[in-house]
């Protein structure tokens, strides 16, 4: 079979972009009229950085449908250049003289022509085998619509002036948009000096695919002469980054990027002869410009992604697709623009990513089995197991995806599926990941080496466990999800993003939603203290640093991901405090935040107890906390955008149970707990 797959997408206005994706490309009977080279201002940094590329073809090709072969494997990618090169060969003769902002390229699945060419199919049992009829996950792709520069503003009789200009960039600008008006921020109002150099330096991390904008470097400080992986797009570093552009009315960098991550999801991923599942997504990629083979003087942009084989550590990015699935949420929301998710391709992306994490494995636990560093800690921090931040994460992403996946006979067993997993994991981390001071006392006194099913310590924990600093810390009121739980393990370890993550996406009660932001007040001078907010608390210090972390000189004690202080965690926090009713709380963590980000120069993380010092190895000028004081800003500025982010409890899940047991069965129903845990 002739697996040649072509997609073309060009343009002939400023510069041609032309994304071939096959190695006996077919572009049949178009004309290529020549392009006209355009020098326009706006280049991002990578942009700059790479300016030696002058297109020399002139393309235009419109109404390019796709004739795909075997799989979406090869989408783009089949033939020996496959092999040569490690980038993502969809790529596209470059001018780096053209400019993003001069031209929109949409590009998208036809849906509607191809409604039948992809289909889920599930076995009995439900969801586990997900196929693709005629071949594995083809992805139709057509170009919808090509906006050239003059085509952009005449569908709009008028386009307002921007309201706030800085240095030529639109800060909160009312332009005419393409999505939900009154969902942008459209006031007018001061913008202060650190946020217009937050702007800045935002629009300057964002990253170019073939003219188009596709996400943002996780930090671009230009002292850097090391900048290791920094330099690429990770998945997990974009959100904020996307949050901001979308409050701000600009939806086409988080399309673009939703869209290409979802194709590199398709890349063949192999780590030593392994291949790791097909819906794995990248922890981050690498926009790279390579010389055209056979066309002298001319290049090609090229995604690059890495599935952790690169990766310090090659640790595994099990919240990539998780974050992808929250982002694609979000997205539809904020700009009302659903289509996105209704895609064939994007709908086959979330089935993929569930898959993987609903594949059935030999766990005793809904929750989700990983590795240690395969989250925002992506290094070693004794985290393997069962921890909170991706639980917190899997329980949003399952809480998105039934929002957004068409159901049909192909999808109602993956439904069910994700239905009673979310009224599962709510249950256990509920039940079991909880502590407050009566649960503490509780595990103080318990009693060991139970054998029955009706236990009360099921998981063996010896009240030895218990760490010395928590007997004081945990206040009276209030209390938190632990880290981690595992057979004779409780990793009682403050982890923030879990924790404000449960709140966010109510995995915990409302109650403990309430507790866990009462404790974070109360433990104010812990958690924030001097900038926020400590990634974990309290560090792993002498023998417990070198036996967890492998003495590692990174995560030394009060250093990075070992209880330092990451000015990132602020959107989320502000997102928690906004969904509490809380907002004064967040506001005074920004102000914090506000007095020292721009004069420290935008540090990934600091360092001490109190996070005073500027972290010893920490990156300057990163991106997401740049992307995630703005986003923090915007959130507390119009909160009722917050709404779109965070779920409320969902009393249907607490009915769901699949167990089918009753009230009077000798072993527990978790429904009737799971209900008794609101009251309790
Ligand atoms: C560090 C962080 C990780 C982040 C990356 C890029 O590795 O631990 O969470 O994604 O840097 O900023």
């Amino acid at each position: 079979m002739n697996t040649s797959t072509c997609i073309a997408i060009s343009t002939m206005k400023p510069c041609c972009i032309m994304l071939v994706g096959c190695r006996n490309t077919l572009i049949f009977g178009f004309q290529f009229p020549k392009c006209n080279h355009t020098i326009l201002n706006n280049l991002s940094k990578s942009q700059l950085r790479h300016n030696r590329v002058i297109c020399g073809c002139s393309d235009r090709a419109l109404g390019f449908r796709s004739t795909i072969g075997a799989s979406r494997n090869g989408f783009c990618g089949s033939g020996s250049d496959w092999g040569e090169t490690r980038g993502f060969r969809g790529g596209c003769v470059v001018d780096r003289r053209g400019s993003r902002g001069a031209l929109g390229v949409s590009v998208a699945s036809d849906v509607r022509h191809h409604s039948t060419s992809v289909e889920g199919r599930v076995n009995e049992k439900g969801f586990e085998r997900i196929y693709v009829q005629g071949g594995l996950n083809v992805k139709p792709l057509v170009i919808e619509k090509v906006e050239r520069e003059g085509d952009v503003g005449n569908e709009k009789v008028e386009e307002e002036e921007p309201k706030v200009g800085v240095n030529g960039a639109n800060v909160n600008v009312d332009k005419s948009r393409s999505f939900n008006e009154e969902n942008i921020l459209t006031r007018e109002r001061e913008v202060s000096e650190t946020e217009k150099e937050a702007w800045d330096l935002l629009r300057g991390a964002v990253v170019d695919y073939c003219g188009n904008p596709v996400g943002t470097v996780a930090a671009s400080d230009p002292a850097d002469k090391l900048p290791l992986n920094y330099d690429q797009v990770f998945i997990r570093d974009f959100v904020p980054s996307a949050l901001a552009f979308l409050l701000n009315g600009e939806g086409d960098i988080v399309k673009n990027f939703l869209l290409h991550t979802l194709q590199l999801q398709s890349w063949e991923k192999t780590v030593d002869c392994h291949s790791p599942g097909q819906g794995l997504m990248p922890a981050s990629f690498k926009v790279r410009t390579v010389p055209l083979e056979g066309r002298n003087g001319e290049f090609e942009d090229v995604l690059d992604p890495d599935f952790g084989e690169s990766a310090i550590g090659r640790v595994a990015p099990v919240d990539s697709g998780l974050w992808w699935i929250i982002l694609l949420r979000a997205y539809g929301r904020i700009t009302g623009d659903y289509t996105l998710q209704e895609r064939v391709d994007v709908q086959t992306g979330i089935r993929l990513i569930l898959k993987l994490c609903l594949t059935d494995g030999f766990d005793m636990f809904p929750t989700l089995l990983v590795t240690d560093g395969s989250c925002m800690i992506d290094r070693r921090m004794g985290i393997h197991g069962h921890p909170l931040e991706i639980q917190a994460l899997f329980y949003s992403a399952l809480r998105s995806s039934r929002e957004m996946l068409n159901v049909n006979d192909a999808t109602k067993n993956l439904v069910a599926a994700i239905n009673n997993r979310l009224s599962a994991l709510s249950f256990h981390i509920r039940e079991y990941y909880w502590v407050d001071m009566k649960k503490i006392n509780e595990i103080y006194r318990y009693k060991t080496e139970e054998y029955s099913t009706d236990a009360i310590n099921k998981f063996n924990i010896y009240p030895d466990q218990i760490p010395y600093w928590l007997v004081d810390w945990i206040p009276e009121t209030g209390g938190y999800l632990i880290g981690n739980l595992q057979p004779a393990h409780m990793d009682f370890r403050f982890f923030t993003l879990g924790n404000l993550w449960s709140i966010i996406s109510s995995l915990g009660t409302p109650k403990q939603n309430d507790g866990i932001l009462h404790l974070m007040e109360d433990k104010w001078d812990d958690l924030v203290a001097d900038m926020p907010l400590k990634i974990c608390y309290p560090a792993l210090e002498y023998e417990e640093w070198r036996i967890i972390t492998g003495s590692d000189p990174k995560n030394t004690p009060w250093s990075y991901h070992n209880g330092g202080s990451w000015p990132t965690l602020l959107w989320q926090f502000t997102l928690a405090c906004i969904k509490m009713r809380r907002p004064e709380l967040a506001t005074k963590a920004v102000a914090l935040a506000e007095k020292r980000l721009s004069v420290d120069r935008w540090p990934e993380y600091y360092d001490t107890r109190h996070g005073r010092f500027i972290g010893k190895q920490s990156r300057l000028f990163q991106t997401w906390t740049v992307a995630g004081f703005l986003t923090s800003k915007m959130l507390l500025e119009k909160p009722e955008m917050a709404s779109m982010l965070f779920w409320e409890e969902d009393f249907e899940l607490l009915e769901n149970c699949v167990c089918s047991l009753d009230k009077s069965s000798r072993k527990k129903c978790s429904r009737f707990a799971a209900r008794s845990q609101l009251v309790g």
